[in-house]
């Protein structure tokens, strides 16, 4: 009786399509059982560490033009893709008011009337405009205190300008134009920190494809006692994160929990799964959380470098030229879309979609 009663709670707060926003505005003091970690998970694997966070900054702005310096960064994005999976850039050439307007116009579209906002509600994952609480509401252990707003922008079928909500079309374009050069220029640097042509990840297709799934978070009144996104990977090969100054963003590292802090002006940018695939473990893929808090609501935007619903019929599997007799590949090959599809029916239950491709 007990998961008849949750499926029961789920399905109407779907069916509300106001997302957890929604509860909030009708005062909520106690978050309903659905989104309640199970005992002792926040804890695990162990406490957040209290050592300053490691996570490196990278100036981007060093590139200009000499290969000595470019040489350093390469060295830098390196050294952070093998050790962290993440990293900070700084002089990414987005102008701040571009950053700024992209994180308002999620606010905007967020705050705005629910009646405009509820007609791109929607869990079917072939559209290209979905607003929704929790992708995964149905199948993952327990929902998080988020609504998202994803948007697949590139490659063709896209969304067209029209076809985005009013209220954020205009920075949706600007802004993922700005990282879609951004993504080829961190391409050409994984390329050459892999020892490879400049082009080799982009001509391999790796930024062929770009969704953008901005999140906000609203005040929780009971932060520990949920998330605000749960543990997970990115199934992409590479994210590029821009996150308000509210914090909550956590990396896992040697066993501990790190904190992302927000640095004014930087971009968030880690591996995805596909491209730790295709190095053969030499890049990681990191598991990362967002914390639920009193504060908010915090908005984010995360920019995925992955291809969505495009039917490709590519093969990722381990880069020939990184293999050797003592580096034998250690994943089977696989589409973006076989990869997506494991991901979507499981939805963030901590578990690794990766493994399920090792040899
Ligand atoms: C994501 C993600 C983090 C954030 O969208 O995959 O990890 O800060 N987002 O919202
Ligand atoms: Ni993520």
């Amino acid at each position: 009786m007990a998961s008849y009663d949750r499926e029961t709670e789920i399905k109407a707060f779907d069916d509300t399509k106001a997302g957890v926003k929604g509860l909030v505005d009708a005062g909520v003091t106690q978050i309903p059982p659905f989104f309640r970690l199970p005992p002792g998970a926040l804890k695990s694997p162990e406490p957040t560490s209290t050592a300053r966070a490691e996570i490196p900054v990278i100036d981007l702005g060093i590139i200009n033009g000499d290969p000595e310096e470019r040489e350093n960064v390469v060295e830098l994005v390196r050294g952070a893709a093998e050790r962290f999976g993440f990293f900070q850039v700084l002089n990414h050439g987005i102008p701040q008011s571009v950053l700024d307007e992209m994180l308002e116009g999620v606010r905007r579209f967020n705050e705005q009337e629910l009646e405009v906002k509820k007609r791109y509600y929607t869990r079917d994952s072939s559209k290209i405009v979905r607003f929704n609480s929790n992708f995964d509401l149905y199948q993952s252990p327990m929902a998080n205190w988020r609504d998202s707003l994803a948007c697949t922008l590139a490659p063709e079928p896209a969304a067209k300008p029209e076809e985005l909500p009013e209220v954020c079309r205009d920075i949706i374009m600007e802004y993922t134009s700005h990282i879609q050069r951004l993504g080829h220029l961190l391409f050409e640097l994984l390329s050459e920190g892999l020892g490879l042509d400049t082009q080799y990840l982009n001509d391999l297709e790796c930024g062929k494809g770009l969704s953008l799934l901005s999140h906000y978070y609203p005040p929780c009144p009971q932060p520990e006692l949920t998330l605000g996104t749960s543990k997970h990977t990115d199934p992409d090969f590479l994210t590029v994160l821009l996150q308000d100054n509210i914090g909550g963003l956590q990396v896992l590292h040697e066993d501990q929990w790190f904190d992302v802090p927000p640095i004014p002006g930087a971009l968030v940018i880690n591996i995805g799964d596909l491209l730790q695939l295709i190095t053969n473990d030499k890049f990681k893929s990191v598991e990362h959380r967002v914390l639920a808090s009193k504060i908010g609501p915090r908005v984010s935007v995360a920019c995925f470098f992955s291809t969505h619903v495009y039917p490709s019929e590519r093969q990722y599997g381990p880069i020939k030229k990184l293999l050797s007799e003592k580096n034998p590949p250690k994943y089977k090959g696989v589409t973006v879309r076989e990869y997506l599809n494991v991901c979507y029916s499981k939805g963030l239950d901590g578990k690794s979609v990766l493994d399920k491709f090792r040899l």
